[in-house]
């Protein structure tokens, strides 16, 4: 009686013991993602530009000119391969397989050309049957898939939502981030189900990144719709897992560069990835101008990490504001509308006491105002274009 008594101890403990190691085992996935995403990702994704028109020669070049532009050093580091890469069956392994007519070198060499010029690699599936392009999913091949894009040193997924089964994406997103956790290899994890089922509540617990918005198109009202979509959910970003409103669209020729620079600066001010989607390989000086603004960059990856957001209106004339270290301030003065306007920012409206005086830095100009401002900011800001400031107290 004694002895079995010890004996049921002695399984309560060990069953405890295990529970518990389980449980740090799942936190220490849990970091492991999440520590690939303390800040926005910042790279380059194919579809904006390409779409199904893809192969291994537009991804080195479009690897060597991030490097020798630049923009690499800048922070852009991820060459996102999007839908489209891969033959229409499995091998006889059940693995995935790269289109032999267009990367006829396969990934894992590319991966590796990628790796030697200081960049990551990124792929892209579907937690459905078929991508949205008809290639192979990767729903029910989960483990396989994932194993698979370690084995071939593969540093980020956009998992997109095609042609899945009807069951809830917070019950099949979770599937493929545990594969990704065992493979043990720290890939940086894309949700895409276009906000269909509110992500921002339940994907911080599984990806580093979540679409709150359809696609993206290279329009104006596009960019105004997803900048108000993504607005919504501002609570939710935090280092570790961001809203994202679908990559830039910056430099594809079917906007102005006012609106442009109004694209890049709302997306940098709402913690957003940075993934640029033109071809980078013949950007003209404009395009390289917004996409290397240093500035606007470091209010994207400020290390406090809070979602600025929209603060005051008046008809099509907005402000948008978010805290960042050091007790800064970043500020949009955004005008939507189709002429030449005034705009305020108002220090109450950005959570600033009226009297704190302050340093205002104007990021697209890369200078200082001649003066301190207190209680408020006004400007001319020309239609469709913005004007982005950085405040610094000096009082
Ligand atoms: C969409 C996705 C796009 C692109 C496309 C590829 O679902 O939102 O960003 O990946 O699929 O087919």
């Amino acid at each position: 009686m004694d002895f079995q008594c010890r004996w049921g101890v002695c399984l309560m403990l060990l069953g405890f013991l295990y529970v518990v190691s389980g449980a740090q085992n799942i936190s220490l996935g849990r970091s492991l993602l999440q520590n690939v995403a303390r800040t926005p990702p910042m790279g380059w994704n194919s579809w904006n530009h390409y779409g199904c028109n893809i192969n291994e020669r537009i991804v080195r070049d479009t690897a060597d000119h991030l490097a020798s532009s630049g923009l690499s050093g800048m922070g852009y580091k991820y060459v996102n391969i999007d839908d489209c890469w891969a033959e229409p069956n499995r091998d006889s392994n059940g693995r995935l397989v790269p289109s032999h007519s267009k990367f006829p070198s396969g990934i894992k060499a590319l991966a590796d050309y990628v790796h030697s010029k200081g960049l990551k690699l990124g792929i892209y599936s579907d937690a459905g049957y078929y991508t949205c392009q008809k290639q192979p999913g990767s729903l029910g091949h989960e483990q396989v898939d994932a194993d698979t894009f370690a084995s071939w040193g593969l540093d980020y997924l956009k998992y997109d939502n095609c042609y899945n089964d009807g069951s809830k994406p917070e019950d099949r997103y979770p599937k493929m981030r545990d594969a990704l956790l065992r493979t043990g290899r720290p890939i940086f994890y894309s949700l895409c189900e276009w906000g269909v089922d509110v992500p921002a509540t339940w994907a911080p617990k599984i990806g580093g990144s979540w679409r709150t918005t359809g696609d993206i198109e290279d329009k104006w009202d596009s960019v105004v719709s997803r900048a108000d979509q993504n607005n919504q959910y501002a609570q939710y970003a935090r280092p570790g897992g961001w809203n994202d409103p679908d990559m830039l669209e910056v430099g594809n020729g079917h906007m102005t560069m006012d609106e442009y620079g109004s694209h890049f600066s709302i997306w940098a001010l709402m913690k957003a990835p940075l993934l640029i989607g033109c071809d980078v390989t013949s950007m003209n000086k404009g395009t390289y101008r917004i996409l290397s603004n240093e500035e606007v960059i470091a209010v994207n990856q400020d290390q406090l990490g809070i979602q600025g957001r929209k603060v005051s209106k008046w008809g099509d004339l907005e402000v948008w504001a978010g805290p960042l270290t050091n007790k800064r301030t970043a500020v949009v003065l955004w005008n939507r509308s189709n002429s030449r306007a005034t705009i305020t920012a108002k220090w109450e409206k950005m959570g600033m006491h009226p009297s704190v005086q302050v340093r205002v830095r104007n990021l697209w100009r890369h200078r200082d105002l001649a003066k301190y401002h207190q209680g408020s900011l006004v400007a001319s800001v020309k239609p469709h274009a913005c004007k982005m400031y950085v405040l610094t107290p000096v009082s």
